[in-house]
């Protein structure tokens, strides 16, 4: 124990020592932080609601980003651009109105994607890993499915004339976009193959073929080509790759099949970054790029030629749907978040994040706040903790240097349960020689899982534009549909209509 004690005290001398050196003089003085108060309390003052009814809504939907992957991706943004970090203003942060979501599910405490997507895109709870379809659905069950759909806000907003699009970094049959406009009672049914027969006899079609039979979507930018061909199909990007290749049993081919009834206007199916970026948003009615045969890649390992960013997606989105006159709804998901911290990658999580803060720093960028509502959220958390002592500024990805009873140090970040669990004779790894900042580097884990569970606690709601201050305090993840659609007003709830002319209309009735 005395060794212990030895080795930490001159872990936590050598730490301060290098900190003396560090500047933060300014963070000395009381007044520095007197007057940063003032300004926000000024701001605070300032702002009034905006009751404009919102032309347009953008939706970001972080794939599994619950509050410590905001917290720490705020760290890395700053210290990528060599700030400390905790003091950082990310895109997210600039959002005036916040409030919590509870995101359990009607049959479960802890919920996925897919419950938690029906419930604010359609506005009612449902149960795990369905989509579209009320609770009175059951899990994998086709004929269940039958009169238990409930339609999203994506369809009320193309209902009311208003163009819609959705935006991923996973396949655009994944369970958050699929649900913006398709119903099945399994998540997992992407193609026809992956239906159960049962599913088939009692004719419940796959998600990619609803991706053409329900709502009329302007644009779709995602990955998932592989759901959309006939078996066996090569892909134009990976010919030789075998699990790449076309999964239809029904012989359709979905893409031609979009391009033939888009005949006669301005539509554009692209998979590469070069024919995306010749698509011009100025004479583009229809947009459908799928850049991968599955989900695209992580940012930090894309190939700038081939796959544009989520910022270059999101920005070509808000371009084309900006064409209506009516606005727009779409959805942008940093979809892979998640799966990062499924696999335990919280350097991959985090990347994953700042990649879908600079996507809503382009919205912000290409938006009015007097007409357009961006909400930021995420359906669910994941068991990631940021702990110990680190100094100001200790990478977010580093060590703590507290060491720990066992007399070795520990990553700041750590999950409750993953594929990071290493015991080794009743030991965990010994990370003094590791370098725990890699992108491929998998955190501790209490408990071993082969992939990270989700995680429980409630989800962040930023708002900001028209009614954004609808959707501050704790609510139930459902009312996010609701609370949208009465900004906009579109669904059934038009009261706000009536009670406040479009921004939009008011300038068309003030002629040029
Ligand atoms: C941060 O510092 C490193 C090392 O000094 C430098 O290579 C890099 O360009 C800097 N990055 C930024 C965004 O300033
Ligand atoms: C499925 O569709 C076929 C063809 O439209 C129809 O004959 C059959 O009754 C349907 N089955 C069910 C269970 O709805
Ligand atoms: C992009 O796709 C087009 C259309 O299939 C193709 O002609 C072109 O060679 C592709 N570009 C790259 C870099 O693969
Ligand atoms: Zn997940």
């Amino acid at each position: 124990m005395e060794t212990y004690r030895l080795i930490t005290s001159l872990s936590l001398i050598l730490q301060l020592l290098s900190r003396v050196s560090s500047p933060a003089t300014v963070e000395e003085s009381p007044e520095f932080w007197r007057s940063q108060a003032q300004r926000t309390l000024q701001a605070a003052l300032d702002r009034t609601p905006n009751t404009n009814v919102a032309k347009n809504i953008v939706l970001f939907l972080g794939d599994g980003m619950g509050i410590t992957t905001y917290t720490a991706a705020r760290i890395l943004k700053g210290q990528l651009q060599n700030q400390s970090g905790e003091e950082t203003v990310t895109n997210m942060d600039t959002f005036p109105y916040v409030g919590l979501a509870k995101t359990y599910s009607v049959d479960f405490q802890i919920p996925d994607s897919a419950a938690t997507a029906t419930a604010y895109l359609c506005g009612v709870k449902t149960n795990l890993n369905t989509i579209g379809v009320s609770a009175a659905a059951r899990n994998g069950v086709c004929r269940s499915q039958k009169g238990n759909e409930v339609t999203s806000i994506l369809r009320w907003a193309k209902d009311a004339g208003k163009a819609v699009g959705i935006v991923t970094t996973t396949r655009v049959q994944h369970a958050t976009p699929a649900t913006s406009y398709a119903h099945s009672a399994s998540r997992k049914w992407y193609s026809d193959a992956d239906l159960p027969a049962s599913a088939r006899t009692n004719n419940c079609t796959d998600i990619a073929s609803q991706l053409l039979s329900n709502t009329d979507i302007d644009v779709i930018i995602g990955g998932g080509r592989k759901y959309m061909t006939p078996r066996g199909t090569r892909d134009p990007e990976y010919p030789r790759d075998y699990s790449s290749r076309g999964r239809r049993k029904d012989g359709r081919h979905l893409i031609q099949e979009w391009q033939s009834l888009k005949a006669g206007k301005v539509a554009h199916y692209v998979w590469n970054k070069t024919d995306f970026d010749a698509v011009d948003p100025e004479t583009t009615d229809y947009l459908m790029a799928l850049f991968e045969p599955g989900d695209m890649h992580f940012d930090l390992e894309r190939d700038p030629l081939m796959d544009p960013s989520i910022a270059e997606t999101t920005e070509k989105a808000i371009r084309i749907l900006s064409r209506n006159p009516n606005g727009f709804f779409l959805l942008v998901e940093g979809g892979r978040i998640d799966q990062a911290h499924h696999a335990g990658r919280g350097s991959m999580a985090l990347h994953e994040a700042v990649a879908l803060d600079r996507a809503v720093g382009k919205a912000l960028e290409l938006t009015n706040e007097e007409e357009t509502l961006i909400v930021v959220t995420a359906d669910h958390s994941h068991p990631l903790v940021i702990n110990g002592y680190p100094f100001r500024g200790n990478s977010i990805l580093g060590k703590s240097p507290l060491w720990a009873s066992d007399m070795m140090p520990f990553t700041t970040l750590m999950y409750g349960n993953g594929p990071g669990n290493k015991m080794e004779g009743g030991k965990r790894p010994d990370i003094r020689k590791v370098d725990t900042k890699t992108s491929g580097y998998v955190q501790l884990a209490a408990v071993p899982l082969k992939s990270a569970t989700h995680g429980g606690e409630d989800v962040v709601i930023l708002a900001r534009g028209p009614m954004a201050h609808l959707l501050q305090g704790v609510h139930e993840q459902s009312y996010i549909a609701h609370a949208m659609a009465y900004a906009a007003c579109v669904g059934t709830d038009r009261r706000h209509c009536a009670a406040r002319p479009a921004v939009a209309a008011a300038r068309n009735q003030a002629g040029p």
